[in-house]
């Protein structure tokens, strides 16, 4: 599969209803939502009010990514402001078993995001709960960061680790992304393609949204 989310934490804030509806018609999958705490992660970006904003717009389903200490608190409240997957760091739960059916009770999609220092086999028994595994290809916190090489690598053990015990489960890279490592990203055996800078600082976004899933 190759999709695209482009990350809203590279939107214009001022007219994200605008940029939302460039988005809805663009050949784009999911909206990517970056939730941060500060804690977490050293920045704040929006929490639930805006998300729920973001949902009477959207025409696609939201990918909401929790940047936030024990993100099982929270789960509810996420359902209600419209996410269709919810992905938790792996690094913020405790009980990360719990918070993945916790996400699936609430009727979500269930995905797992790892730092790019966590390795890809600390997911041995979890992945098999999952829909979703999300590798950072940046230390989390800020849009507009450079690629980690070393992603390449994870997503094919990742991919190797899926094949193995849960062949469904997509794989999401989200970081640094852009028209030159997409398509070596897809080809290690990403699915999904998240996007910031590379959508949103682009002369044309839609044209790059399409250009990345070729
Ligand atoms: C980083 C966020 C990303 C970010 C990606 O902490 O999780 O989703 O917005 O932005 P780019 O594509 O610009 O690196
Ligand atoms: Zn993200």
């Amino acid at each position: 599969m190759k999709m695209v989310s482009p990350s809203l934490l590279s939107a214009d804030f001022g007219n994200l209803q605008r940029d939302i509806e460039m988005l809805n018609a663009s050949e784009c999958d999911w909206l990517h939502v970056d939730v941060m705490d500060g804690i977490f992660v050293p920045n704040i970006s929006f929490g639930q009010p805006i998300v729920k904003h973001i949902k009477k717009h959207a025409q696609k389903p939201l990918d909401v990514h929790l940047m936030i200490m024990d993100p099982g608190r929270y789960v509810a409240d996420f359902k209600e402001a419209g996410a269709d997957i919810l992905t938790v760091h792996y690094e913020a739960c405790t009980h990360l078993d719990r918070t993945i059916h916790a996400i699936h009770d609430a009727g979500m999609k269930a995905g797992v995001v790892l730092n790019p220092h966590t390795a890809v086999c600390l997911l041995e028994d979890i992945v098999q709960e999952c829909d979703m595994v999300l590798l950072m290809s940046v230390n989390p916190g800020f849009g507009g960061q450079k690629y980690i090489e070393n992603t390449y690598n994870k997503v094919r053990q990742l991919r190797a680790l899926c094949d193995r015990k849960n062949p469904k489960c997509l794989i999401e890279v989200d970081g640094g992304v852009n028209l030159q490592n997409a398509p070596l990203l897809y080809e290690a055996g990403a699915d999904v393609l998240v996007a910031g800078n590379a959508v949103f600082k682009s002369a044309d976004p839609q044209k790059t949204i399409h250009d990345m899933k070729q």
